[in-house]
């Protein structure tokens, strides 16, 4: 405790030093001393995972409210040999925004750093790391009908994380990723230089773009362009049990979703629900078309007419009310609620893992993540199947790290909620979820068996607690996020921080061996 309260003590001394208005910033500052340092920690907590009394807090949280206190906390921490955890919307799957297993560290939250300047003129926007996407998509909608950008469907999520590791929702079959429409950004990098595109150069402009920014620095804006839709988009939202025949509808939807026409995206949401107080599969059929309802219905005639889908299953809309329809917001929401940070699911325990599926999985294979879905015993299971194609098949494997492109069908992301506090509870779900894993192996890709680094999963791999670790072993994890891009993400990690300031138990190794 004396180790821990004397650099703590020689912390906050050096960020008073070095703090160009060092008054001020005191009030941006939190020991666990501070009355709010408990409720600043948790607020952006989305795991309750990571919010137990073990779970290892932070030293000090600093919220930045200028890149000046970014630099200030960078040089403090090397000098008293701390590390840093940059959180943005705090949405990591294993909460590695605001925990460190090494304690001490410091918490650095951008909640602070959250302005959005949209040009509608130029159709960009220059927005600050700790906003949110819901943020982005209401100030989009103030100014324009038509413009909108390709991000996430949980209006919660920090753009800091969410576009530094890909990012992407129900528009990606027409544009992409966020990663993809990124023009520039600003990043204080080991060195405590604040820098841009031009100033930091491709390769590091490059490895930011779907790389993680963790690794890299911490980034404090992004530059992005917008893209056009038509002022109307049609949803819906068709479901089908088993005995409505699911199975063939979810095997069938295997090789469409992923052949339709760019301005359709059907993603498919499985879980296992009571009817009539019978255990059955449910498979959600959710989509957006980019366009009206007379152009969807001879479309999904021609595509997909197993589904039955019929004119009453469909609403139209504006994008912007898309956005609420499926974050969920209760209908006739004000689009205020998209500022709100506090996301629906805010109280639940919870683990996720994701595969990508380049052949159809055969419909005795599909009966048999049927019978898993019997085994789980937590609150929720669920199996989110979303489309690739279109968009996604075009964009070169190397143009940034997400490699997930040609020849991916759809990717699946497990997740398992439960409410129940403890670790006897923890285990169960988590078991289950690993078994499910296990065995959907034969069906999934291979040699790596890939996964979607913002879908953070530790099971895949992790790097060694205390020393080096080399770019062989972490290859193990990294050849499954970032497929042959894991080398040159290595590369810029050696050139940009080579003594590997910026760690986590899954950030980029540097090949120059250091502590
Ligand atoms: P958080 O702050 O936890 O950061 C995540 C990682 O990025 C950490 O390693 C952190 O250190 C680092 N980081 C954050 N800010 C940084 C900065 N400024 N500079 C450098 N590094 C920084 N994904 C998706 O693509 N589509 C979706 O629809 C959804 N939906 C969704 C719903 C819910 C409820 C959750 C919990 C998650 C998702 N995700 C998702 C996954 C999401 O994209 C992923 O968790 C992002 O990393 C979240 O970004 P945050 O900034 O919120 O996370």
């Amino acid at each position: 405790a004396s180790s821990s309260s004397s650099s703590h003590d020689n912390f906050l001394q050096c960020l008073h030093l070095h703090s160009p208005n060092a008054t001020s910033f005191s009030k941006l500052v939190f020991t666990n001393t501070n009355f709010s340092y408990s409720s600043l920690l948790h607020f952006s907590i989305h795991n309750l995972r990571f919010s137990s009394h073990t779970t290892p807090k932070p030293l000090v949280i600093v919220t930045p409210l200028r890149p000046s206190h970014i630099q200030a906390s960078i040089f403090c921490s090397q000098r008293h040999g701390l590390q840093i955890r940059t959180r943005s919307g705090g949405h990591d799957y294993e909460g590695l925004s605001y925990v460190s297993h090494h304690p001490p560290f410091i918490l650095l939250d951008l909640i602070n750093l959250n302005s959005v300047h949209v040009d509608q003129h130029s159709a960009t926007a220059w927005l600050q790391s700790g906003a949110t996407i819901g943020q982005l998509y209401y100030q989009i909608a103030q100014k324009s009908k038509t413009l909108a950008f390709p991000a996430g469907v949980c209006t919660t999520l920090g753009v800091g994380g969410h576009f530094s590791g890909g990012g992407y929702g129900f528009l990606m079959r027409k544009y992409g990723l966020s990663a993809d429409n990124i023009i520039d950004a600003h990043i204080i990098d080991a060195k405590g230089r604040l820098l841009d595109r031009e100033s930091m150069g491709e390769d590091l402009f490059w490895a930011i773009r779907g790389g993680g920014g963790a690794s890299f620095g911490v980034i404090v804006a992004w530059k992005i362009r917008l893209v056009s839709l038509p002022p109307r988009v049609t949803v819906f939202r068709v479901a089908r049990t088993l005995e409505q025949n699911a199975t063939k509808l979810v095997h069938a939807w295997q090789s469409v979703g992923s052949k339709l026409d760019k301005d359709l995206f059907i993603r498919v949401i499985l879980q296992r629900v009571n009817v009539n107080k019978k255990t059955t599969i449910k498979a959600s059929f959710e989509s957006m078309f980019l366009g009206s309802v007379e152009k969807l219905l001879p479309l999904m005639q021609e595509m997909f007419p197993e589904l039955g889908l019929v004119r009453e299953d469909c609403d139209e809309m504006s994008w912007i009310e898309s956005i609420l329809y499926f974050a969920n917001f209760p209908i006739g929401s004000p689009l205020e609620v998209l500022l709100n940070r506090t996301d629906l699911n805010k109280s639940l325990f919870f683990k996720g893992k994701s595969d990508y599926v380049r052949e159809p999985i055969p419909e005795n294979g599909l009966e048999g993540i049927w019978r898993m879905f019997d085994e789980q015993e937590a609150e929720l299971g669920l199996m989110i199947l979303n489309p690739y194609g279109g968009r996604m098949d075009e964009i070169a494997e190397n143009e940034i790290p997400f490699p997930h492109r040609f020849g991916n069908l759809y990717k699946i992301q497990h997740l398992v909620y439960w409410l129940q506090e403890g670790e006897e509870a923890e285990e169960r779900h988590i078991d289950w979820i690993r078994r499910l894993y296990t065995y959907m192996e034969p069906f999934v890709s291979k040699s790596p068996r890939a996964a979607y680094l913002n879908y953070r999963d530790l099971d895949i791999g992790v790097n060694n607690n205390i020393g080096y670790t080399s770019y062989e072993q972490a290859s193990i994890w990294g050849s499954k996020y970032f497929k042959n891009n894991f080398r040159r993400l290595a590369y810029v990690k050696t050139k940009v921080d080579p003594l590997n300031f910026f760690r986590n138990e899954q950030s980029i190794p540097s090949l120059i061996p250091s502590h």
